[in-house]
């Protein structure tokens, strides 16, 4: 499953590039609304081209989906063109985000809008990823008038059924992929029980037809929802940065780090420090023992990328280290 990262944030998206695990990034005007609002609280003046461009090339060739504003067929095509000439000579890698349907409510006579301007996209080669997709009967419209990506909203269609069956939650609560059930009936939305459900019929569809559209399970706001997204085949999944960070966290990895850390033969470490290894060479002395160990303390837990502090350990140990973590 290819990850992206759900963001407008530049020091955030570099950080997932640094890390060599974001195949792609994903905005939408709130996300663009943060990252501008942000640095102008910083007093940072921002433009917001050369800005786009910054995140453009950091992305290298890896698609980039900026969403339209506008809410008709002319306007989103208009606009889906001109953000493509815009930015995709940068790095080729723009992808246009259209609305799978701009109306705002029921009475609005711009429901096929999206599909027009989703077509019109498509047909001049533009890749387009299809946003606020909430039924499998959207993916496959969206499919079929040519989109590149279809991204089912999972964590707002686990909001949309918990509230209207007053259950509480916290936006970055689990739900179960099978859904809640109450006695021998599960609280759906049309026949969807979860948002990862949402995401496996949308996928299941569009697969068994060979559809070449890609599933981009979004909207995921926990670890547990990132697993089953990948469990039930999405092609990708657009991640915040905080659920990136989150999925690399656990209390018997801290332990087995420090656990291990504690154990380190100096001598081990030595070998592989100044690339020779002299096995007659008397041993360092205790002091610069503890340099050494306090480095590759410091490097494991740089490895790691958590912040953490490396706290000196009295004799116990013999001057060795233990890593304590700062933040959660
Ligand atoms: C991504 O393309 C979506 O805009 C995003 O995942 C929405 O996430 P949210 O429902 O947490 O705002």
């Amino acid at each position: 499953m290819k990850i992206f990262i759900d963001s407008a944030d530049i020091d955030e998206i570099r950080q997932a590039y640094a890390w060599g695990i974001a195949d792609g990034v994903t905005t939408n005007p709130s996300l663009m609304k943060k990252a501008v609002d942000a640095r102008h609280k910083k007093a940072h003046r921002l433009d917001l081209q050369t800005y786009i461009t910054e995140i453009l090339k950091v992305a290298k060739g890896t698609p980039v989906s900026l969403e339209v504003t506008e809410t008709t067929a002319d306007g989103m095509i208009r606009q889906g063109l001109a953000l493509y000439k815009l930015f995709n000579p940068i790095a080729r890698n723009i992808v246009i985000k259209i609305p799978i349907n701009p109306a705002f409510k029921d009475t609005d006579t711009t429901h096929f809008d999206g599909l027009r301007a989703i077509k019109a996209l498509a047909d001049k080669k533009i890749p387009v990823n299809v946003t606020l997709v909430f039924t499998p009967e959207q993916a496959l419209l969206a499919a079929k008038a040519g989109a590149t990506y279809v991204s089912p909203f999972a964590g707002r269609m686990d909001d949309y059924i918990r509230k209207r069956n007053r259950i509480t939650f916290e936006k970055t609560d689990y739900f179960p992929w099978q859904g809640m059930w109450k006695g021998k009936k599960p609280y759906d939305d049309n026949g969807v029980v979860s948002g990862v459900d949402l995401v496996w019929k949308c996928s299941q569809i569009l697969k068994h037809y060979g559809f070449k559209t890609k599933v981009l399970a979004a909207s995921l706001r926990n670890i547990r929802q990132v697993r089953e997204a990948a469990l039930h085949h999405a092609d990708a999944a657009t991640l915040p940065f905080s659920v990136i960070q989150n999925m690399l966290k656990h209390t018997k990895t801290y332990e087995g780090m420090a656990k291990f850390t504690k154990d380190i033969v100096p001598a081990y470490v030595r070998m592989t420090e100044g690339g020779t290894h002299d096995p007659s060479s008397k041993p360092a002395a205790k002091e610069s023992r503890v340099v050494k160990g306090k480095k590759a303390v410091v490097k494991l837990a740089r490895d790691l990328k958590t912040k953490r502090s490396v706290k000196k350990r009295k004799p116990k140990g013999k001057g060795w280290f233990e890593i304590k973590d700062v933040e959660k």
